[in-house]
């Protein structure tokens, strides 16, 4: 089985998802721990409902972001993880930082990338007036919401659609899609070389899966 560190900073749907995963669909992974930026979430509550070590690193004690990055992959290290997997982990990472996961960390973003990189994406979505929105899962590079997409789910922006409403919809697809992106790389499915992302070895579209 993979092993698997989440890093989490709030709600923890999406880890909820795997750990639901692990149970009705023999997604083969073991969370070996549960790391949070932020004390006192929800997702740390699931985490120790489900029984996974879940610990938090408060990136307020520390006076970089460097000297948190540093910290957070030592303890990341220490529970020896194949895969990273970001989910709702809301910190910028420093190169050193990428570079030393490169190719087994990924993130979800609740946006169709590279639309609407960064913060507020579905008022964002919204203001634009577009008829489409989504979410993406893509391995972590350097840049910003940039690595290369692993899949994508498209959801319909309908009249009346507010910020809440819209994400709600992404989310349930996020919960979908999150999971079948970790199984695939845990079957050494979806990998990763010259910063592009393949599925049973072809390169995948920009867009990832669809
Ligand atoms: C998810 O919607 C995820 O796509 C988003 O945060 C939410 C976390 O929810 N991530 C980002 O915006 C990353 N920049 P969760 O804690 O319930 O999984």
């Amino acid at each position: 089985t993979t092993r698997v560190v989440v890093l989490i900073s709030g709600s923890g749907s999406n880890l909820q998802a795997l750990i639901d995963g692990q149970s009705s669909a023999g997604l083969p992974i073991e969370i070996a721990a549960v790391i949070s930026n932020r004390p006192n979430v929800k997702g740390l509550e699931r985490a120790a409902q489900a029984g996974i070590e879940a610990i938090t690193l408060d990136h307020k004690g520390f006076e970089s972001r460097e000297a948190f990055d540093a910290a957070l992959a030592e303890h990341i290290d220490s529970y020896r993880p194949d895969l990273i997997v970001l989910a709702g982990f809301m910190r910028i990472l420093t190169p050193a930082f990428t570079q030393r996961y490169c190719g087994r960390m990924l993130n979800i973003h609740p946006s169709l990338l590279p639309k609407y990189q960064g913060l507020n994406t579905h008022q964002r979505a919204l203001d634009a007036g577009d008829s489409e929105h989504g979410v993406t899962v893509h391995f972590v590079t350097a840049e910003l919401d940039g690595g290369p997409a692993a899949i994508q789910a498209v959801v319909p922006i309908l009249a009346g659609d507010d910020a809440s409403i819209l994400a709600s919809r992404v989310q349930a697809q996020e919960h979908v899609i999150y999971p079948m992106a970790v199984q695939w790389f845990a079957e050494g499915k979806l990998t990763m070389a010259d910063n592009k992302a393949l599925l049973d070895g072809e390169p995948l579209p920009a867009s990832g899966y669809q």
